[in-house]
C-alpha cells in the first residue's frame, strides 16, 4: 500500500487512506488543511452526547488550545515523574492478587485494570465508586458479541448508557468540587474559570476514552513482543534498555493504529488531490513500518535509536498522556519482571481486539 497507492480513496467506507510517514506527519501537524474537528462531517456519529462534542480532541485553535492549556501541566514529564511511588504500589497491589497463581491473563489481571485505576486516581474518584468506574470503562472499549446489527446496536446502546451515567456522575462531582482546594482532575477542571460545564464533563470522559484500552495495549504489546523476539531476559537484567526497548514496541506495534481529520479544503498529497469535507484516515501503523524513515522496519530492533515513531500523533494534538503511558508501561514492565521469573505466553491461539483502530489482544494467558 505505502509503496503502491499512498495515498489511496476507499468508495466503500468513503475515505480516503493515507499511509507514508511522511504523508502521515503532514495530515498530523497540518491543522489548518486536515481539521480534527469532525462535528458536522458526514459518516461520523457523535450521537446526542454534547459532552463529547466539546473536548481538545475535536477542536482547533484557538478553542482547541483553551481547552487543552488548563490541564497541560499536570501531564508534563516532571509532574508525571512525582506520581511514580502511587504508580508503583498500584502495580504492586494488582499483582500481589495474582503472584502465586500458575498461569495469569496479562490483559484481565493486569494489563487493563492497572491504567483505569491509575486514570480513576488522578481524577480523583472515590475509592469505593471505582468498580462502577471500571465497568463504564469496559462498556466504553467493550466489541459487541458478534457482528449481527442487533449485536452492534445493542452494543452502541450499551456505550451510550455508560457514557450518559458517566457524564451524570462527573457532572455531580464536578458540582461538588466547585469550590474544592484537591489536587485532583476533577477539581482542577471544576475550578477552572476557562471551561463551560459541558466542557468539564467531556475532559473527564475524554480521559478515560484516549488513556485506558491504549495503555493496556502497550503493556501487553510489550511482553508480547519480548517474548517473541526473546528479548525478556535480556530487558529483565538491564542488558537491553526497557525505556528504549517500550519505545520500539510503540514503533513496531503501535497501539494506536490510525487517525481521522477532515479536508478543510482541496489539498494535494501524495499525487492525489483531496477535496473540501472529505474524510481521512492516517495510519500511523503504517506510518512507523516506513523504510523511508527506519532501517528494517519489519524488524523488532529493541535498540533502535534514533525512533522517530508518531505513536503518539504529532502536530498540536500530540498525545497529552504520552509522559504518563510510557510511566505506566514502565513500571508495569519493570514489577511484572521483577514479580515474576517467567511471563511468558501461553501456546493458545491469540485473539485480536476487533477494531482495525487499535492494536492489541483481547487477553494474553501467561504462565
Ligand atoms: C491524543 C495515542 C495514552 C490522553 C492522542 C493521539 C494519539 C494518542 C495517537 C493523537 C490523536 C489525534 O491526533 O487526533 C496514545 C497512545 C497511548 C496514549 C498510543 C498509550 C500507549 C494516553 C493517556 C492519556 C491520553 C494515558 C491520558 C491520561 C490523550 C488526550 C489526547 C490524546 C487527552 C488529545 C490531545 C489533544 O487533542 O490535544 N493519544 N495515547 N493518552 N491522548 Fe493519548
Amino acid at each position: 500500500m505505502r509503496r503502491e497507492s499512498p495515498v489511496r480513496y476507499d468508495e466503500s467506507r468513503k475515505m480516503w487512506d493515507v499511509f507514508r510517514y511522511e504523508d502521515v506527519d503532514r495530515v498530523l501537524s497540518d491543522y489548518d488543511a486536515f481539521s480534527s474537528d469532525m462535528r458536522d462531517a458526514e459518516a461520523v456519529s457523535f450521537d446526542d452526547d454534547q459532552a463529547m462534542r466539546r473536548t481538545m480532541i475535536n477542536a482547533e485553535p484557538p478553542e482547541h488550545d483553551r481547552l487543552r492549556r488548563f490541564v497541560d501541566e499536570r501531564f508534563r514529564p516532571g509532574t508525571i515523574r512525582e506520581l511514580q511511588p502511587r504508580l508503583e504500589a498500584f502495580a504492586a497491589e494488582f499483582l500481589d492478587a495474582v503472584e502465586d497463581a500458575d498461569r495469569i491473563d496479562l490483559v484481565g489481571d493486569f494489563a487493563y485494570p492497572f491504567p483505569v485505576t491509575v486514570i480513576a486516581e488522578l481524577l480523583g474518584i472515590p475509592a469505593d465508586r471505582r468498580d462502577q468506574f471500571k465497568s463504564w470503562s469496559d462498556a466504553l472499549v467493550a466489541s459487541p458479541t458478534e457482528e449481527t446489527t442487533a449485536a452492534m446496536e445493542k452494543n452502541e446502546r450499551q456505550r451510550q448508557r455508560a457514557r450518559r451515567e458517566m457524564a451524570e456522575y462527573f457532572g455531580d462531582l464536578l458540582d461538588e468540587r466547585a469550590d474544592g482546594d484537591g489536587d485532583d482532575l476533577i477539581t482542577l477542571a471544576a475550578t477552572s474559570d476557562d471551561l463551560e460545564r459541558d466542557e468539564k464533563v467531556g475532559f473527564c470522559i475524554l480521559l478515560l476514552i484516549a488513556g485506558n484500552i491504549t495503555t493496556t495495549n502497550l503493556i501487553t504489546n510489550a511482553v508480547w513482543c519480548f517474548d517473541e523476539h526473546d528479548v525478556t531476559d535480556a530487558v529483565r537484567t538491564g542488558e537491553i534498555d526497557r525505556k528504549q526497548a517500550i519505545e520500539e514496541v510503540l514503533r513496531y506495534r503501535s497501539p494506536a493504529q490510525s487517525i481521522r481529520r477532515v479536508a478543510t479544503r482541496d489539498v494535494e498529497l501524495g499525487g492525489e488531490t483531496i477535496e473540501a469535507g472529505e474524510l481521512v484516515t492516517a495510519w500511523i501503523g503504517s506510518a512507523n513500518r516506513d523504510p523511508d524513515v527506519f532501517d528494517a522496519p519489519e524488524e523488532f530492533r529493541p535498540e533502535r535509536s534514533p525512533n522517530r515513531h508518531i505513536a503518539f500523533g504529532k502536530g498540536i494534538h500530540y498525545c497529552l498522556g504520552a509522559p504518563l503511558a510510557r510511566v505506566e508501561a514502565d513500571i508495569a514492565l519493570d514489577a511484572l519482571l521483577d514479580r515474576f521469573d517467567t511471563i511468558e505466553p501461553t501456546d493458545e491461539p491469540k485473539s485480536p481486539l476487533s477494531t482495525q483502530l487499535l492494536h492489541g489482544l483481547e487477553a494474553l494467558p501467561c504462565r
